[in-house]
């Protein structure tokens, strides 16, 4: 977009050292006061896919201040969305989005996973963080592709040979309906169970997920991933206590 022209290098030397202070502090600073130049916020994010789930993460990213991307192959659909979430909020196409965002969030079908891999697969991989918010599903996108993903490790190892080794699965299995209260809960926030390889990535998904009002929690690397997926013992929603506690039987 013509209207975002960051300094690259300089945006990933700002997320070194964000990510390197948030680990200094125990993860106490939102990377949004770290990284943002004055009145701007630090982090341009975008979705591929911007229906239920998508959409309504991207609402919480832009209630934290961020410039936020929704995009579809059907772009005017999502225009009513983003009048009504202000100027950080714009629409794209799914190829705007890929450039757009210094972080992308994917919460799309399962079997859109290929062939966005192959399309914009290259580009992602040089993103500092790809949120993976999609699930294999047999009843919705078949039998075929959740043994595919089975024989491949589970999510996390296969969503990452698509959109590269900065996967971060997160969300994966609170309900879109609820997103938007369930943030900033009084008392104990929700947990998000999180799982990913790459620790730059990791530090700034926790940030974000901190900044939008809940508590991730680390399960492991990207082949815990298999258990960030509706159906399993971390399904739903538990405290992030809750989460370290059922996380400690899964292997
Ligand atoms: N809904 C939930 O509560 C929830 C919770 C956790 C995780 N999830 C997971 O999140 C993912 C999305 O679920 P949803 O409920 O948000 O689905 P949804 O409302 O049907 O939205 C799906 C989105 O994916 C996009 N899409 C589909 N095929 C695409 C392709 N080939 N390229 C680019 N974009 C494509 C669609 O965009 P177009 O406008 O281009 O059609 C649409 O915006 C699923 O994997 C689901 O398991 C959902």
């Amino acid at each position: 977009m013509t209207n975002h022209r960051i300094d690259n290098g300089r945006r990933k030397f700002l997320l070194t050292v964000a990510a390197g202070i948030t680990r200094l502090t125990a993860g106490s600073l939102p990377v949004r006061v770290l990284a943002q130049p004055a009145g701007e916020p630090p982090l341009s994010i975008s979705t591929i896919g911007a229906g239920r789930e998508g959409g309504a993460l991207g609402a919480l990213f832009v209630k934290a201040g961020h410039r936020m991307m929704f995009s579809s192959r059907h772009p005017d659909t999502l225009k009513g969305l983003v009048d009504e979430l202000g100027p950080l909020a714009r629409v794209g196409t799914v190829a705007e989005a890929v450039e757009f965002g210094d972080v992308v969030m994917e919460a799309v079908p399962y079997t859109a996973m290929e062939q966005i891999g192959r399309d914009y697969g290259n580009t992602l991989a040089k993103k500092v963080l790809v949120i993976d918010v999609s699930n294999p599903i047999a009843r919705r996108d078949g039998a075929g592709i959740v043994k595919w993903v089975d024989e491949h490790g589970g999510a996390g190892l296969a969503t990452a040979k698509f959109l590269g080794a900065h996967t971060v699965r997160a969300f994966n299995a609170i309900g879109s309906a609820k997103l938007s209260t369930d943030a900033h809960r009084q008392g104990e926030l929700v947990g998000v169970p999180i799982a990913g390889d790459d620790a730059h990535a990791m530090d700034i998904a926790s940030s974000l997920i901190r900044e939008i009002g809940f508590e991730p929690v680390v399960i492991g690397g990207l082949a815990m991933g298999k258990y960030l997926v509706p159906g399993t013992p971390l399904g739903g929603e538990h405290t992030a206590d809750e989460i370290r506690q059922i996380a400690t039987n899964l292997h």
